[in-house]
């Protein structure tokens, strides 16, 4: 079964990130398999994407689906957050984040990333280095995997999801998914077994965004972003959980100050400008229709701002 990743709050992105005929140029952070990036061709014609992706996988995948546009788009293996902090070219008028991954990764990259299958236990986007989820659960100290798992997944029984997964590697390495997933779940209290959701899923949650830095790259990213859009342009940043909706909702909020001296100072000193406006002022989520339709949009949020004419 082939399986085509649903873009997630589709309408909403094209009805708030409106381009430019004057700067005809979006960039689309995550490019996924060209869902969004594709509604913004077909829509605008003089449009030009540019669509950023690291694993080289989906970006096959795109490439295909984008066919008919290729004269208008390019597409590139890459962090976005490297890429960003190297951009030279022409100012863009819309950027684009999707974070996370593809139902893509879910059903067929067969690098781990659910636990309902026997695959290696991999879950890195760019597979041509850095280190795998199987590194990190035979390797690192009871301690840093806790930590991570406490941190990226806000798992509550991190402490007892570690300690399990460190008794059972005395044994014998852990390398598929749903090994780890066994181990998770024979971890934690009867009662958390049967929850809404598997027990496995902060935890592999975790992983996956400690594989891949996937926290770390967002702020910069973003900030990144605003600094190279052009004067009226428009960013939107479509997150999927607290822990990646947090920091770009203060990051908005800051950038749209004219001042950000602690409260209590007397007078300002920070000589800071705003420099975007926010235009949603409440995230932006889908409507019943969607969340019943594509269950991952249910925990969708869009945010969007403005670059500011200086
Ligand atoms: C949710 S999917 C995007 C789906 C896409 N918007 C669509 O409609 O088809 C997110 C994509 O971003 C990629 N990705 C995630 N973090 C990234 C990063 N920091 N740099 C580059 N690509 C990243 C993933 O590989 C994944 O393909």
């Amino acid at each position: 079964m082939v399986y085509v990743h649903t873009s997630v709050l589709a309408e909403e992105t094209l009805k708030y990130l409106v381009p430019q005929k004057d700067h005809p140029l979006m960039i689309d952070c995550t490019l996924g398999e060209g869902g969004h990036s594709k509604l913004f061709l077909e829509k605008y014609p003089f449009l030009n994407v540019i669509g950023l992706d690291r694993d080289e996988n989906i970006i096959g995948k795109a490439r295909n689906r984008l066919k008919p546009y290729s004269d208008r788009f390019t597409a590139v293996n890459t962090w976005f957050d490297e890429y960003l902090d190297s951009y030279i070219g022409e100012s863009p008028s819309v950027i684009l984040f999707d974070l996370g991954i593809s139902i893509f990764h879910y059903a067929e990259s067969e690098r781990g990333f659910s636990f309902s299958k026997r695959e290696p236990l991999d879950m890195r986007l760019n597979v041509s280095k850095d280190i795998s989820a199987a590194d990190i659960v035979n390797t690192y100290s009871e301690q840093q995997i806790a930590d991570i798992i406490y941190k990226y997944g806000e798992e509550r029984y991190s402490r007892r999801i570690a300690r399990a997964i460190c008794e059972r590697r005395e044994v014998q390495s852990i390398t598929k998914s749903d090994d780890l997933a066994s181990i998770i779940y024979s971890a934690v209290p009867q009662q958390y077994r049967h929850q809404r959701i598997h027990p496995a899923t902060r935890s592999f949650q975790a992983l996956r965004i400690a594989v891949n830095g996937e926290l770390d790259r967002i702020e910069p990213a973003v900030n990144k972003a605003i600094d190279i859009l052009a004067p009226g342009g428009l960013i939107g940043v479509i997150s999927f959980h607290s822990l990646e909706d947090r920091p770009v909702k203060y990051l908005f909020r800051e950038r749209a100050k004219d001042c950000i001296c602690p409260p209590k100072a007397p007078i300002c000193t920070c000589g800071h400008v705003a420099d975007i406006t926010i235009v949603t002022k409440k995230p932006v989520v889908a409507t019943e229709q969607e969340c019943k339709e594509n269950p991952p949009s249910r925990s969708a949020k869009l945010r969007v701002a403005m670059k500011k004419e200086s």
